[in-house]
């Protein structure tokens, strides 16, 4: 196939592939009757030998729900991770769906439950299998390595899984290795990752519907505004927002750098979600947003991912109660999808122990 037909049909998959939903707009709760939801979701939780796992995009609620009741709030590999050295009968993912499948994937034998299972990811949606797969046939002699945020099927097709929080180490082994690389979907992220450690990739076109309305030229004014912030960039930005950054990294990562640095303010360019966990570790510093196309009109997500607002206390009490929205995964898939995951945690205990 020639570049010219590769770029065509890399232009005719980057067609819109799904709608992104506005924001959920949650009833309001009163602090009483939040109490009594938290309450009654603690009850079955420990009723049914549950355990909640929340991302740091999540709502607050849900992340101080999951601390209290001995659950976790973290990225995605924490997560996926957390999950298989839990002794839970369940899990309940509060997150968006590639990880209440990486949770079943990783242990079969537990049942797995979504507030929203329509609660999914641009990254997700915009990699279908089937032409991830026609993509990566052209390359036979290429390692396939494909972001967590992705379908059962198309991590099936991989060799290797990886989160933003151990993608540079494991591209930079691989590398090392002299292994040529298929990389998908997050094309920023790949990008990054390509600039930093120098391996040879072909990317998947896709893109974080959240990090990529980050603005450079807005970002650059605002660091004229608080010089001495330091500035905090997840890497499924644009490059020419990460460029601007003091600490690029998966979300663990930037709550650490807040925590970490002697910097009293920080910009940060990542889902807001994750401003209640870093208010947490750093209680007296002062947070700011980094700038998208604004708070009105145009912004489609202004910094908030919709699917990962599709979670709530509301929600999360309904499935405990009634067992709805059970994570399944083809058999198949599943036994086919956990060799990379696997792969990846594996690599992870490796880098600890070194
Ligand atoms: P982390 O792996 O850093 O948690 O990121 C997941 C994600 O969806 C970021 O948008
Ligand atoms: Fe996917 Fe972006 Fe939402 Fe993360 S923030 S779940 S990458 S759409």
């Amino acid at each position: 196939m020639s570049n010219a037909d590769t770029k065509n049909r890399l232009a005719a998959v980057s067609k819109p592939l799904f709608v992104i939903p506005s924001h959920p707009i949650w009833p309001e709760l009163s602090k009483k009757e939040e109490q009594q939801l938290k309450e009654r979701i603690a009850e079955l939780l420990e009723k049914q030998n549950g355990v909640l796992l929340a991302h740091y995009y999540t709502d607050a609620r849900l992340q101080d729900l999951a601390e209290a009741t001995g659950g976790c709030v973290a990225d995605s590999l924490e997560m996926a991770r957390f999950g298989t050295e839990h002794p839970a009968d369940t899990l309940i993912v509060a997150g968006v769906r590639f990880m209440g499948e990486t949770s079943k994937i990783l242990n079969n034998e537990k049942r797995v439950l979504m507030p929203d299972l329509g609660a999914t990811c641009s990254l997700d949606e915009g990699c279908p299998a089937d032409q991830f797969s026609e993509f990566c046939d052209q390359y036979p002699d290429h390692t396939v390595v494909v972001y967590a945020n992705t379908s059962a099927a198309v991590k099936a097709r991989s060799d290797w899984v990886v989160t933003s929080g151990i993608a540079l180490p494991i591209i930079k082994h691989l590398s090392e290795n002299n292994k040529q690389i298929i990389w998908g979907p997050d094309k920023h992220l790949g990008s990054y990752v390509q600039r930093e450690t120098g391996a040879e990739m072909i990317f998947w076109p896709g893109s974080c519907i959240v990090h990529e309305e980050f603005r450079s030229i807005a970002l650059e004014r605002v660091r004229k505004l608080y010089p001495d912030a330091a500035v905090l960039v997840h890497p499924e930005s644009p490059e020419a927002v990460i460029s601007q950054a003091d600490v690029v990294g998966s979300t663990t990562a930037l709550i650490e750098a807040v925590a970490s640095l002697p910097n009293d303010a920080f910009i940060v360019a990542t889902d807001k979600g994750i401003f209640s966990k870093m208010k947490k570790v750093a209680p007296s510093k002062t947070l700011i947003e980094a700038p998208t196309e604004g708070e009105g009109a145009t912004c489609q997500s202004c910094a908030r991912c919709p699917w990962m607002g599709m979670n709530s206390l509301q929600n999360l009490l309904e499935v405990l109660e009634n067992g709805k929205n059970e994570v399944f995964v083809q058999a198949d898939l599943a036994a086919k999808a956990r060799i990379p995951i696997q792969r990846m945690l594996d690599f992870a205990q490796q880098m600890i122990k070194r």
